[in-house]
């Protein structure tokens, strides 16, 4: 949609709103699935954080199956929803969220959650014991309460200086993740049902920064060489795994960045994706894909400095991870604005420059695009479903929902 669409959408709204591009969200949804080339795609719901839009796309394709929730209380309540095949792919040692997971677990649901020590495996078995004393059952009788699990396997390469790759799983080896597997398979209460291996340092690294050859490059010859390592341990740990025993029922890989790479990797069953769907600005610096601008905040024209400055109200909304420049929020529509780098995006005010304050008024909107995709939904009540210059739709984002889970 162009600026003039949004601006016939938005007229009649109280700025700031944060909005949502069926048609460019459709056509996203559509090149994921054509870059999954057939393997299923498990959504990520940090990088959606709204239950109608997972819920949109799940019943948009059949290619669309389950959900990587990031804390075990948003698996229950998308449960609650309606929603099953759900994995939580960040251990917690909660003891009340573990134990609502149990009970979802009881009741029939599939809530699979994630482990990478002994630490979680035992809060897992004491949360299933706590259910078996509630209930007074035996959990070694058949037809007990089974709670599975995944195994997160580390994939980082790291190398003499740089860690290529993210601080997560310890369990980057085929010796420990069957140490761990050995483990889980002495309680009858659980059981390994997948592993999944991120390649965080193929999938969330851009390598095709604009004015940056040099920065291309490096990067993408660090990840041609961790590639193959990559690809080498997934396959090397899933293989010892099954012959050790597991019956895995799915090898969960990648994310928006490293689609191509992951789904041709024999050993993943399936890809998790998020980010594309939104298309955040993160993610415009990939060579191998691009995905539309779905999603994203309008701010108001305010007022207008002497110094010709256009000032927009709001705008702060700074994405997580290592700090850089590359975490603005950037204006996106009209063309030619541009953030002025002294003060960035500010916590109320953010001022703007660019030929094209020269055509703005104040209370005139500018379309803005987030850096990180759900985090944009932590900073509006609801997303609007713009189609066709029309409002069409209000959906409530998590935090909408009262639902702020980390
Ligand atoms: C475990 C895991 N899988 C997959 C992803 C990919 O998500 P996205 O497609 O939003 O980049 C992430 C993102 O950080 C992640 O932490």
């Amino acid at each position: 949609m162009d600026y003039q669409g949004f601006t016939r959408a938005l007229a009649a709204e109280t700025l700031p709103v944060a909005w949502l591009d069926i048609d460019a969200l459709d056509r996203n949804a559509n090149a994921i699935l054509a870059r999954a080339a057939g393997k299923p795609v498990r959504l990520v719901s940090k990088s959606l954080r709204n239950l109608e839009v997972i819920q949109h796309l799940l019943r948009r394709h059949a290619g669309f199956q389950g959900v990587m929730c990031f804390h075990p209380g948003e698996a229950c309540w998308l449960s609650e929803q309606g929603l099953d095949d759900l994995l939580v792919a960040y251990p917690s040692l909660q003891a009340s969220l573990l134990d609502a997971v149990v009970a979802q677990v009881a009741q029939g649901k599939r809530i699979v959650l994630m482990v990478d020590s002994v630490a979680h495996v035992d809060a897992i078995v004491a949360s299933v014991t706590r259910w078996q004393q509630r209930q007074g059952s035996d959990l070694s009788a058949p037809g007990s309460l089974v709670q599975p699990l995944c195994l997160d396997l580390d994939l980082s390469t790291p190398l003499p200086g740089l860690h290529f790759g993210v601080h997560r799983s310890p369990v980057n080896s085929v010796k420990s993740a069957l140490a761990l597997y050995e483990y889980i398979a002495a309680q009858p209460c659980l059981k390994l049902v997948g592993v999944m291996g991120y390649e965080a340092q193929i999938a969330g690294v851009a390598d095709n920064l604009p004015h940056n050859p040099l920065h291309n490059l490096a990067v993408t010859q660090l990840k041609a060489w961790s590639r193959r390592r990559v690809r080498a341990r997934r396959q090397a740990v899933v293989s010892a795994l099954r012959q050790a025993g597991a019956d895995l029922e799915f090898v969960n890989g990648g994310g928006t960045g490293s689609m191509e790479f992951t789904v041709a990797d024999a050993s993943v069953s399936e890809v998790a994706v998020g980010s594309g769907f939104y298309g955040s600005h993160y993610f415009d610096y990939f060579r191998q894909f691009r995905h539309e601008p779905a999603a994203g905040f309008a701010l108001e024209v305010c007022r207008q400095s002497a110094s010709g400055y256009l000032t927009c109200a709001g705008g702060g909304y700074i994405a997580s991870g290592g700090v850089g420049p590359e975490k603005l929020p950037q204006p996106w529509l009209p063309e030619g604005l541009e953030l002025d780098s002294l003060e960035g995006a500010g916590e109320v005010q953010t001022p703007l420059k660019g030929p094209a304050t020269q055509g703005l008024h104040p209370g005139a909107p500018v379309m803005f695009r987030h850096a990180k995709a759900g985090e944009l939904c932590e900073r509006f009540n609801e997303l609007l479903w713009i189609q066709g210059d029309k409002v069409m739709h209000r959906s409530l984002t998590y935090r909408g929902e009262g639902k702020v889970f980390l």
